[in-house]
């Protein structure tokens, strides 16, 4: 049975900064899936706070958003056959020192001894979070 998905990527700051937007685009690329959006963006403190709203309160949630706002972002929309979970295999573990190599974060990613982790993506983890997100960043698209 078909069940195509869209999942909303970030490259986030980190991510744009040190050059890797290209490489996150071609490794999405490279594993079948389509872009349906892509475009450089400034967040805001209210797009984050709609976006990281499950982590409102936990002690991460104010650096996190302060990374967050510390550079350009590259919003992505991908689209595929189970996209969702596919993307976050390619992701790889939210820690980048844990992540698997051949992930993106583990590849690329490490700690660099901060309060918050920088860990190049972020990938919806669930269809109900990609339609609450794809809303959030590209509410044409929504
Ligand atoms: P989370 O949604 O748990 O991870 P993922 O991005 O893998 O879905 O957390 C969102 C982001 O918050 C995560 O990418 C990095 C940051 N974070 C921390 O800085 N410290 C933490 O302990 C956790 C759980 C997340
Ligand atoms: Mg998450």
């Amino acid at each position: 049975m078909s069940t195509v998905q869209r999942s909303l990527v970030l490259v986030k700051p980190d991510g744009v900064r040190r050059g890797l937007s290209g490489e996150v685009l071609r490794r999405i690329e490279a594993k079948g899936y389509t872009l349906a959006a892509v475009e450089l963006r400034t967040a805001t403190p209210e797009l984050l706070a709609a976006h990281y709203a499950e982590h409102e309160g936990k002690p991460f949630y104010g650096p996190l958003v302060e990374f967050m706002l510390s550079g350009p972002v590259l919003a992505v929309v991908i689209e595929g056959e189970r996209c969702i979970e596919g993307f976050r295999s390619l992701a790889g573990a939210t820690d980048p020192t844990k992540a698997a190599p051949g992930t993106i974060r583990g590849d690329l990613g490490r700690d660099w001894g901060v309060a918050v982790q920088q860990n190049i993506v972020h990938g919806s983890d669930s269809e109900e979070s990609a339609a609450r997100e794809i809303g959030i960043w590209f509410p044409q698209l929504a």
